[in-house]
């Protein structure tokens, strides 16, 4: 009786393939409405335009500077290209902590923390002087109006400094630069990191067409035909549009497929009400919604002796890395108790067993969701060419894709049988987005001097 009733809740998070096609349609007339010029303006899938307009070719090069915020880690990169022959690209990076405080204090105090960063590491480079043309891998939706201006729409994860929605982030790195009076720098691009990943993924392979974030956030970007995207003048060629997929559901059209869980993962978060399909689907929130569930069968006296501890009261306790570890098919089930342990639950055997199915049908739920997704969008780009076929890389980068044992491969199967017309190939960045915002500003440097 009680593993029915547990059967019958983890039933809720199960969705058959009728319910996937049913979130790819969804998904679709999202697009739709973001690039619509009557109903973008309250689209939540906002389909922001980058400002774009190819994918590498190999011609760029120069020395330049990146910075890459809002995954897990800050990173300040110094990327060499050269182009021609024998092109090739040299990175040194490092990476600073940015903690809770300054995530979410006032807009000031995170830009100056990351001048500060800035120039450590012009600092140990030796490059104080030298006045470097910057792109600013910005990981949070960006109003765009340029290559080098992106108004911030809303902060999104983990990060709510003040003073920051509704400004031009780029004004904000720059003037904080001039606080600082110790070095210049030329901010030239503003990109998204599945712009970057993008990026970086076409300078190796030019098929890819497509970027893909699957780790603390879930979002995407792809070459969108210039002529659909109807609030950019101009119908000629293609501009890459970052989707802002994260937003998905938050006016209400998957709340079919939302749980009690989901929404009390929803109302713990702070930004209740929003990114509705990026907390079923990325890693700052699959542990959160593990633990709800776990305290909930704990409450009906199925888990852990019916008694909550303090650790399950604990926000953010189930990091992707241990649900990755928990999920390993080669740990033994003594093993997946000593990671409890470790977190400071005291499990049995019967419990330890329990919260391996939860997390795993968490977890599949997330990779299905985000295959659905996948597949709206490479089927919308089939429709755009007019193909009855399409082949079509996409870069993919995120904790949750890399370290998770199973999510890669459910996420493609789905991708695969949800768009049977598309041949879609998924090539992981190893390089971060900051070579592909180097890249990106490589190009506006040249579009630039061009302009004089
Ligand atoms: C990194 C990219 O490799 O992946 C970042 O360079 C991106 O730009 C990140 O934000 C996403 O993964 P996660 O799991 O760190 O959020
Ligand atoms: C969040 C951000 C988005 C980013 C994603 C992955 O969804 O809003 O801009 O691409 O996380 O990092």
């Amino acid at each position: 009786e009680q593993a029915r009733q547990i059967q019958q809740t983890l039933a809720e998070f199960r969705l058959s393939k009728n319910q996937l096609l049913e979130v790819k349609k969804r998904m679709k007339v999202e697009i739709e409405r973001g690039l619509k010029k009557d109903s973008h303006k309250d689209a939540t899938v906002k389909m922001l335009p980058t400002f774009v307009r190819s994918t590498p070719d190999g011609t760029e090069n120069g020395d330049f500077l990146a910075l890459d915020l809002g995954g897990t880690n800050f990173r300040v990169l110094l990327v060499k290209i050269r182009s021609g022959k024998r092109r090739s690209v040299e990175m040194h990076n490092k990476i600073y902590a940015i903690p809770i405080e300054v995530m979410q204090g006032t807009g000031e105090e995170l830009f100056d923390h990351i001048v500060h960063c800035i120039s450590d590491f012009l600092d140990y480079m030796g490059m104080k002087s030298a006045r470097l043309p910057l792109g600013f891998t910005f990981s949070f939706p960006c109003h765009q109006t340029s290559l080098d201006a992106g108004i911030l729409v809303t902060w999104t994860k983990g990060f709510k400094a003040t003073d920051c929605e509704g400004e031009d982030v780029v004004e904000l790195l720059r003037e904080a630069i001039k606080r600082k009076e110790e070095f210049e720098l030329d901010v030239v691009a503003i990109v998204n990191d599945t712009v970057g990943t993008m990026m970086t993924c076409a300078y190796e392979e030019p098929t890819c067409e497509v970027g893909l974030i699957a780790g603390t956030g879930s979002n995407a970007c792809y070459m969108e035909e210039m002529k659909n995207i109807e609030i950019v003048p101009g119908t000629e060629g293609r501009m890459c549009v970052n989707m802002e997929w994260g937003a998905f559901g938050d006016n209400g059209c998957l709340d079919d497929i939302r749980t009690t869980y989901d929404q009390a993962v929803d109302e713990n978060s702070l930004n209740e009400g929003k990114q509705r399909y990026e907390k079923m689907c990325s890693g700052m929130y699959l542990g959160e919604i593990v633990r709800q569930i776990l305290i909930d069968l704990t409450k009906r006296g199925f888990l852990f002796r019916g008694q909550i501890s303090e650790t399950l009261k604990t926000r953010g306790i189930f990091e992707t890395k241990f649900l990755s570890q928990i999920e390993s098919d080669r740990l033994a089930l003594l093993q997946v108790r000593a990671i409890l342990q470790q977190l400071g639950l005291d499990s049995t055997c019967d419990d330890s067993i329990i919260v391996k199915e939860v997390c795993g049908t968490v977890s599949r739920r997330a990779a299905q969701l985000c295959g659905a997704g996948m597949a709206a969008v490479v089927d919308k780009i089939r429709e755009n060419r007019g193909l009855d076929h399409l082949d079509v890389t996409v870069g993919v980068d995120g904790t949750l894709y890399k370290l998770h044992p199973h999510f890669s491969r459910i996420f493609q199967q789905t991708v695969k049988e949800l768009a049977p017309k598309c041949d879609v190939n998924f090539l992981l960045s190893e390089d971060g987005s900051g070579k592909g915002a180097a890249l990106i500003t490589a190009v506006g440097c040249r579009q630039r001097e061009e302009l004089k």
